[in-house]
């Protein structure tokens, strides 16, 4: 070893102990002939001390150290005088009276500080990652993530399960995103899709009997990025036979009230986990995957303004749309810019507009109608109604948008999100989870006219449910459950399809003929033929799960080596230009 000890592990108790420190150079100060050196490493900060008086030739080989230069430094442990204790670092109270000095390597000026918790714009800081991973901030996240990995692996584990990787280089999978391929040298013209999530392979997994199976997958999706999306991300996968929704549930809600109490300081908000159907979620907070650290619900008020004076609200009434609002409490003295940014912001979410009712303090009814867009075109009785069901209070801001019910539940969740924000409610020392459960089996694809699985192919539909595959689809829910957490989709899953007959009926439905069902399928569709027990399972998006365990605003924070907003490793620079002879090889000639 060319230490004896790291940088983040000496204390009082070591005091007059000769050792060897090695690290980088995190900060230099020359101070009257002494030189102090804060030596670092990913256990901490030692500061080291250079004195003329003590050792000249270290202290002339001191004065050319620069920051991020890599030394070996021999000394003793020593007190530092009391006044010049450092409480925020974990070796502050001692210091290393240094005797010899050696230049491991020495290090150019890096791009950015790599001492300062400074901003640094991202396309530097992917451009030189591994600059980027010596800072403070991502190596915590890094090892929290691990942590958070051995945390799963063992609680798994001890529950009876078995790790298993599955090919990445396999064949379409039907998550619903666009595939990556991978040609094949040998099969001309014919290529291996990266797997979206190992589904099919965890299912016949069950169907070999391995009963309880899970892996920390590498899932591949070629889709637009976004904060909470990357082309390849990381899944903690799993399958059970044998159970029912129930078990997943509490299997899952005790594995993650585990994980985040032993990896994070942040509080739990409510267990059990409170479950949401799919409609009620809409219906509250206008999306699948709610915020719900607080308020600000959505509020339906179609039925108290359909026959109103006012043709924004009634056209979209008569055409089937819905007409909902929020009370954006306290937020009655917006100005006419405030609330015109808004308006944009509703716009860029489809909305045609956003109408707006401030809320007045009266001394008789206790509150009345203040300035409003649109108040005017409606009856005295129908803003009482308003103001009634959203609760205004004086002082508050109610805000509605009629659009097609979409629209409305999209723009205005989005602005309850921003509203949140603004108010400080989205409170980051909190986690929340919730279960949306009861989804819709299938969605209507406009565009082509044909039903979508809304989770995906092998989903069950709820028993009960089974005849309205004939009569009704879009009323039929599914057996998928989400696992929500402070507003983003940290898991889904469900209870699948085992017999081959209903397999078929869902294939049919979605618009999947047999031929080509069999095609894409037919290893599973002949799987099921052998013995298949009932199962389910779900995934976990670990990314996300670390995100908001640290408290990232995206998972590029957690991830070592992320791709770009374009999807590109701005380090590496893939993807890159191939040669003709690989090419040639792979039977491709590019356009
Ligand atoms: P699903 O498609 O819902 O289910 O994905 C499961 C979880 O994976 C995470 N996730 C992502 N994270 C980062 N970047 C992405 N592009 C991305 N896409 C998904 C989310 C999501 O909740 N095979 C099924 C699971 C099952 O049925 O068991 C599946 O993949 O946190
Ligand atoms: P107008 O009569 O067009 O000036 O609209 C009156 C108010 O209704 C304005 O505040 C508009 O922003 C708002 N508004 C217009 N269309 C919609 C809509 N689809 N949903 C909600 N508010 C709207």
């Amino acid at each position: 070893m060319l230490r004896t000890h790291n940088c983040g592990q000496l204390r009082l108790e070591n005091d007059k102990q000769e050792i060897t420190l090695a690290g980088w150079v995190h900060r230099r100060r020359d101070h009257g002939g002494l030189i102090f050196i804060d030596l670092r490493d990913r256990w901490g900060l030692t500061q080291v001390v250079f004195d003329p008086a003590i050792e000249a030739t270290a202290h002339d080989l001191a004065s050319s150290l620069r920051n991020e230069y890599v030394i070996q430094v021999t000394g003793l442990v020593r007190r530092r005088p009391p006044e010049q204790d450092n409480p925020n670092i974990a070796t502050g109270q001692i210091e290393i009276e240094a005797h010899n000095l050696k230049i491991l390597n020495t290090a150019k000026t890096p791009p950015f500080d790599i001492n300062k918790e400074v901003a640094v714009d991202e396309t530097m800081r992917l451009r030189y990652r591994y600059l980027d991973l010596r800072r403070e901030r991502m190596q915590r996240n890094i090892i929290l993530r691990h942590n958070v990995v051995r945390y799963i692996r063992n609680f798994l584990s001890d529950e009876g399960f078995v790790e298993i990787e599955t090919p990445i280089l396999f064949k379409t999978t039907p998550e619903g995103a666009r595939d990556y391929l991978v040609p094949s040298r040998v099969h001309a013209g014919k290529f291996y899709a990266l797997p979206q999530s190992p589904q099919q392979l965890k299912q016949l997994i069950m169907v070999a009997g391995y009963d309880r199976y899970f892996q920390i997958a590498r899932c591949f999706r070629d889709e637009d990025q976004r904060g909470d999306r990357q082309p390849e991300f990381t899944q903690l996968d799993m399958e059970m036979s044998f159970i029912d929704r129930e078990d997943i549930m509490a299997l899952i809600e005790r594995l993650m009230i585990g994980l985040a109490e032993n990896n994070s300081a942040k509080r739990i908000l409510h267990k059990p986990f409170p479950r949401l159907t799919y409609q009620e979620a809409l219906a509250r907070f206008g999306r699948d995957n709610p915020d719900i650290r607080f308020g600000l619900e959505l509020s339906d008020i179609s039925p108290l303004v359909a026959n109103s004076g006012f043709k924004v609200f009634s056209d979209v009434i008569a055409s089937g749309g819905l007409i909902k609002g929020l009370n954006g409490t306290g937020l009655g003295s917006y100005s006419r810019k405030q609330l015109d940014e808004l308006t944009d912001f509703v716009k860029g979410f489809g909305a045609k507009g956003l109408a707006w009712l401030k809320v007045e303090a009266d001394p008789e009814k206790g509150v009345k109608v203040g300035a409003s867009s649109f108040a005017k075109f409606l009856s005295a009785e129908e803003t009482e109604a308003i103001m009634k069901q959203l609760k205004g209070q004086p002082n508050d801001l109610l805000l509605f948008v009629a659009d097609k019910a979409e629209i409305t539940n999209e723009s205005l969740s989005r602005l309850r999100l921003e509203i949140g924000q603004r108010l400080g409610l989205r409170d980051d020392s909190v986690l929340a989870f919730c279960w949306v459960i009861d989804f819709p089996f299938v969605l209507w694809n406009e565009d082509e006219k044909r039903w979508d699985p809304c989770h995906h192919l092998f989903t069950s539909p709820m028993n009960e449910d089974i005849p309205l595959l004939d009569t009704n689809p879009g009323q039929a829910r599914g057996k998928q459950y989400d696992l929500v957490l402070n507003g983003y989709e940290v898991a889904g899953g469900s209870i699948r399809i085992h017999q081959r007959e209903l397999q078929e009926k869902v294939f049919g439905l979605i618009g999947l003929d047999i031929e080509d069902a069999k095609q894409r399928f037919g290893h599973m569709l002949e799987a099921f033929q052998y013995g298949t027990p009932p199962h389910g399972g779900i995934a976990p998006g670990i990314d996300r799960l670390v995100m908001l365990l640290a408290g990232e605003p995206n998972i590029r924070e957690v991830i070592a080596f992320p791709k770009s907003q374009s999807a590109t490793d701005m380090m590496a620079g893939a993807p890159t230009d191939v040669s003709e002879e690989q090419l040639k090889e792979l039977h491709i000639r590019l356009r």
